[in-house]
């Protein structure tokens, strides 16, 4: 027979989105609750004593006062990116060339891809994110490595191969053809295996060719139940760039439009120097936009507008490692100040909301990102006193958000008591 957990400690899980409906309506949270999991996914949920009682034979784990919550979901990471996070003083172009492209060459070595895969997913799982989707490197064998990696923790995970065929150094560029083939063979090899998805991925307009570009939305054409993930207008000299490579095109959402690229299923990492028409399109497209704070004050590329959300999908990430941070605490603390400098003063709750159903939503992954019967048993336990800093403030709380939002704006991963994978605890 198939072992049943139950786990007990205060939950809090999403009925609705919390930028659509008020907090009250979107978010529940119990003092005391119970959740069972059984074979990877939560059958039952509700009071503790509740919860208790009418599933005696279960395993209980008590989790004291932890907030037991979804794990967190990055729906924009470059995980060859690891190994160069926090890289000093560059812009985004600069930034590109100085540091990350060097360091992505690298990846057609299988064994470096697999030992940074490694690493890259002990740090994403120390920081309670149970789903990433990540941006690869030009070479099948850094997918590959990605996705064997993620398989082998039973991760559910997105990823892609990074395509790009101009304005690259040598040795980093495919061409229109290989990346569709090389594209369409990965797609084949992982997408809906195990708990994978695939991303066609070309990495921005200023890289791929018009060829390029077309080859990639006639592969998604064929291949449309699958995610496309791509930056949007991230800075203005990287946005005025693209004015001057595509004369033709309306602006830069135009570049991807013309070839079929706008569409539900799309992730526009960035976006914040959008134009009217672009931002109306969007809307109308359904496709989702990815907020990357840290990324964007650590790259210096300007002040997300979140009220966005109200219209479309937006997810949160950490755009490792031109973020400066694994953590999505750390990242929905930026979500905050960011907000904040445009004169947004964004709930805990959405701020929760951002970093594990908002970003499932965006990513397509309905099954994922929340505390509900049928959900995969992605989870984690939140210690809400992890420093004395945060414990201190903590106890003068008297509101869930007011207990909480001390360890989303000073938590990082010594936050994380606990994580559960489809059901399996990871330590402890
Ligand atoms: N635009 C194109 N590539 C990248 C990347 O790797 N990181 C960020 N932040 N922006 C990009
Ligand atoms: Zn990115």
């Amino acid at each position: 027979m198939p072992q049943k957990t139950l786990l007990l400690g205060q939950t809090l899980r999403f009925h609705d989105d919390p930028f659509r409906v008020p907090v009250e309506e979107a978010a529940l949270h119990d003092s005391r609750g119970g959740v069972v999991i059984e074979g990877g996914r939560i059958v039952a949920l509700g009071g503790a004593d509740e919860m208790r009682r009418a599933h005696p034979d279960a395993a209980v784990t008590d989790m004291g006062d932890a907030l037991i919550t979804a794990g967190f979901v990055d729906a924009h990471a470059h995980y060859p990116q690891t190994a160069i996070i926090a890289s000093w003083g560059k812009r985004l172009i600069d930034w590109l060339n100085t540091y990350t492209f060097p360091e992505e060459m690298r990846f057609g070595d299988p064994d470096y891809a697999a030992q940074i895969a490694a690493l890259y997913f002990d740090l994403t799982l120390a920081n309670g994110t149970t789903t990433v989707c990540s941006y690869c490197t030009i070479h099948p064998e850094s997918v590959e490595a990605f996705f064997a990696e993620a398989a082998q923790r039973g991760l559910r995970a997105v990823a892609g191969k990074t395509c790009m065929d101009r304005n690259a150094p040598d040795g980093l560029r495919d061409t229109a053809q290989s990346a569709y083939d090389d594209s369409k063979a990965l797609l084949g090899r992982w997408h809906g295996r195990d708990r994978l998805g695939y991303a066609i991925t070309p990495r921005f307009s200023p890289t791929s060719s018009e060829e390029q570009l077309a080859a990639l939305g006639a592969l998604w054409a064929e291949h449309p139940g699958c995610l496309m993930q791509t930056h949007l207008s991230e800075q203005t000299d990287e946005v005025a760039w693209v004015r001057d490579l595509h004369p033709q095109a309306r602006d830069y959402l135009d570049t991807y439009e013309a070839h079929g690229l706008v569409r539900e299923g799309a992730l526009f990492g960035h976006a914040i120097h959008l134009t009217e028409r672009e931002r109306r399109r969007l809307g109308e497209a359904r496709s989702s936009l990815i907020h990357c704070p840290t990324s964007n004050s650590f790259i210096g590329s300007g002040l997300f507008d979140m009220s966005v959300a109200e219209d479309l999908p937006v997810g949160l990430a950490t755009d490792t490692g031109g973020g400066s941070s694994f953590s999505m605490l750390r990242t929905m603390a930026a979500a905050y100040e960011i907000a904040q400098l445009r004169g947004q003063a964004l709930h805990p709750a959405q701020l929760y909301w951002l970093a594990t159903r908002g970003s499932a939503t965006a990513l397509h992954l309905p099954m994922i990102g929340n505390i509900e019967v049928g959900a995969e048993a992605d989870l984690i336990a939140l210690d809400l006193a992890s420093t004395p800093a945060i414990s201190q403030r903590a106890a003068r709380a008297e509101t869930v958000w007011e207990a909480l939002f001390p360890t989303i704006m000073m938590g990082d991963d010594r936050a994380i008591s606990q994580v559960w994978v489809a059901g399996r605890a990871l330590s402890g």
